[in-house]
């Protein structure tokens, strides 16, 4: 047992940041530091770290602890597991008392399947390097891919010998004990037998995230077609495939750092792509990413790009995985490898700066991607076009951000040549009929009270959705550019009214007014009414009125907003370079396209009220009264027309 002495000199020594930050990507907020919770599904970061207090806290969740819980928590440590793991990374000499035997039984199941796959990926190695056998066959095969040593021994890729038993045999002379090497899949025990799951390959081993190897992947040397080109280690306790990702351990930080994570197929993808200096990659070894998978990569990232080798089919055929990724709140982008070129080919016969301009020209929005592919298909064919609009909006859906899947409509819609609104009709009639079957799902098993975070937003009608996004557009733009000229569309000016300058603010708190249009949700209403009190006593005050405003949603719905299109329009669409002009490029068409939208729907709920009440007129009701109501109707169709009109006529481009 660790001496607790040490356990608090290592404790002391731990810095609450640094532990975090070895699995979750931190940005500095104030005296803290944010990220996205690893214990939760979320979106928006909400776990915090303190270093002045040596804590965190998720205020989505509400997990909390220090350095050491965070490790049992997060990398299922036990106590001194965590303590251990601490020591080695402050250099900490561990003094310890004698372990009880109920302490050592509790660690042994997994210590030992470490241990003995520990044992192995020595041996693997020893016999690449030092056995003839390995050098000639193992060695000489890397070597003649072009790997360096150095990357063979970072890698710490090894060699199974043609015997039958040479591992097993090994392992038991060393007092490991055959249940271990069975039960870690390194031995096969069959007709009282026990012989090497690895023999005669090349191997690689699979390493978590703390860098211990958990399994390996062993690669054929003959063309023998009858035999499997990768056996592969069967699942234990501590090796879940879908779980883990090839090369996380030696990609994190650099993912991390590129705030980008490439995803390829193979080990010898990653291995060729590290070996150029690109380190930030991952495989999927051959298969779709679970769920899983992705959480593990959105610790360090939410940016995804695909490295793709295969043909037009089997591109096709990976779309709906795609889905998933962009399900999870992450932006995709792919890469298309010439003909008979793979990233592994590529790398070995490309400099680093090649490669690096190479993904980079290359890396396509994957939502634009697959628009212009589905479109070069349908060409002028109706149906397909139809399908094509189906396939893309449903795509668009599984975006969890609005602000994105409103963007995406807008750049697809243009792409297919399409009236936005269209798409924008199905995206909600898609997340209509989704919200339905989450509603029912929830009826018949409610989901449990934690994941309350998540579900909330989900429980949104998405009719009460549409209508919030519409108000809070507006309130966003008079808060992000209120006191800004505005020059209104060319059409609606009076000339005489040039020089006349009026801001946003002014063109928004008028014209909403001159239709008397409300807001539904009272806090957007409160906002409006502090604008059109500045437009009154004709100025527009700083919107540190509003963020510092003493009632407390005002500040911070304020705060909300501001923060938003920051986001969207430095971070985001740069980085994507979907090919999104700056809102602020393009201010009067945005106004004036966000009021027409916001009224048009304001306009049809009004009509629609008068003909509920229309409908529960009878005969004998006042005959002035209903036809007052039919003019109504009447004059709302026509501004309803009057501004469709309008609005087909902005292009926001
Ligand atoms: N794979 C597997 N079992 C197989 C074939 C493939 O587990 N029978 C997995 C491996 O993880 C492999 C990945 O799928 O790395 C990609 O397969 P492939 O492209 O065939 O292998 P590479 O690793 O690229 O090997 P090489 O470059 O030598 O062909
Ligand atoms: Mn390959």
């Amino acid at each position: 047992m660790i001496k607790k002495e040490t356990a608090e000199e290592i404790k002391n020594a731990a810095r609450i940041e640094e532990v975090v930050g070895e699995f979750v990507s931190l940005k500095r907020r104030g005296t803290n530091l944010l990220g996205l919770c690893p214990f939760h599904n979320e979106k928006t970061p909400s776990f915090t770290v303190s270093p002045a207090k040596g804590i965190y806290k998720c205020f989505g969740c509400g997990v909390s602890g220090d350095a050491t819980r965070f490790l049992m928590d997060h990398e299922k440590y036990s106590y001194p597991e965590a303590l251990r793991y601490l020591a080695g990374k402050y250099n900490i000499h561990i003094e310890e008392t004698e372990s009880t035997e109920e302490e050592k039984q509790e660690e042994k199941e997994r210590e030992s399947l470490i241990a003995v796959n520990n044992f192995a990926a020595k041996h693997f190695t020893e016999r690449l390097w030092n056995s003839d056998e390995g050098k000639s066959i193992g060695l000489a095969y890397f070597r003649n891919r072009g790997f360096t040593d150095a990357i063979i021994e970072k890698f710490q890729l090894g060699y199974s010998p043609q015997k039958w038993d040479d591992l097993t045999a090994e392992a038991l002379n060393q007092g490991y004990k055959l249940s271990y090497l069975t039960k870690a899949g390194l031995t096969i025990s069959k007709n009282n037998r026990d012989f090497d799951r690895f023999r005669n390959r090349v191997i690689f081993p699979i390493h978590n995230m703390t860098g211990r190897v958990i399994a390996f992947g062993g690669r054929i040397l003959s063309s023998d077609k009858k035999l499997p080109k990768y056996v592969n280690s069967p699942e234990t306790e501590i090796y879940n495939k879908s779980k883990i990702l090839y090369g996380i351990y030696f990609a994190r930080n650099a993912i991390s750092k590129e705030d980008n994570c490439l995803l390829v197929e193979g080990y010898t993808d990653v291995i060729s792509l590290h070996q150029s200096g690109i380190e930030n990659v991952v495989a999927s070894s051959g298969t779709s990413l679970t769920k899983e998978q992705i959480s593990l990569i959105k610790r360090y990232t939410s940016n995804v790009t695909i490295l793709f080798d295969g043909d037009e089919a089997g591109l096709k055929a990976s779309f709906r995985g795609i889905d998933m990724i962009l399900e999870q709140g992450m932006n995709v982008k792919l890469v298309l490898f010439p003909e008979g070129e793979d990233p592994d080919s590529y790398a070995r016969n490309h400099r680093s700066e090649e490669i690096r301009q190479f993904l980079e020209e290359n890396a396509k929005d994957f939502i634009v991607f697959k628009t212009n592919i589905l479109l070069k298909d349908a060409q002028d064919d109706p149906i397909k076009r139809a399908e094509l609009i189906k396939d893309i909006v449903q795509t668009i859906s599984k975006i969890p951000d609005q602000i994105k899947r409103s963007i995406y409509i807008r750049e697809c819609s243009s792409i297919i040549d399409m009236q936005e609104q269209t798409l924008l009709n199905e995206m909600n009639k898609l997340l209509r009929s989704q919200y339905r079957k989450d509603l029912k799902k929830q009826e018949y098993a409610p989901e449990p009270p934690t994941k309350e975070v998540t579900t909330e937003v989900q429980q949104k009608d998405p009719e009460q959705e549409a209508i919030e996004i519409q108000e809070k557009n507006i309130i966003r733009l008079l808060l992000n550019y209120g006191h800004q000229s505005f020059v209104p569309d060319e059409e609606n000016i009076d000339r005489e009214d040039q020089d006349n300058h009026i801001n946003v603010a002014e063109a928004i708190v008028n014209d909403l007014t001159d239709d008397d249009i409300q807001f539904v949700f009272p806090v957007y209403q409160k906002i409006f009414d502090i604008y059109r009190d500045f437009v009154d006593k004709e100025e527009i005050k700083n919107n540190k009125t509003l963020t510092h405003h003493e009632d407390k949603e005002i500040a911070e719905t304020a705060i909300n907003l501001l923060a938003e299109p920051f986001e969207l329009s430095e971070n985001w669409t740069k980085k994507h370079k979907i090919h999104i002009q700056k809102e602020s490029d393009i201010l009067e068409k945005t106004v004036v396209h966000s009021l027409l939208a916001f009224k048009l729907d304001k306009l049809k709920q009004q009509k629609h009220n008068i003909q509920e009440s229309l409908k529960n007129m009878d005969e004998n009701s006042d005959n002035a009264e209903v036809i007052e109501r039919m003019k109504q109707i009447n004059n709302l169709n026509k501004k309803v027309q009057e501004i469709a009109d309008k609005l087909g006529r902005i292009v926001l481009r």
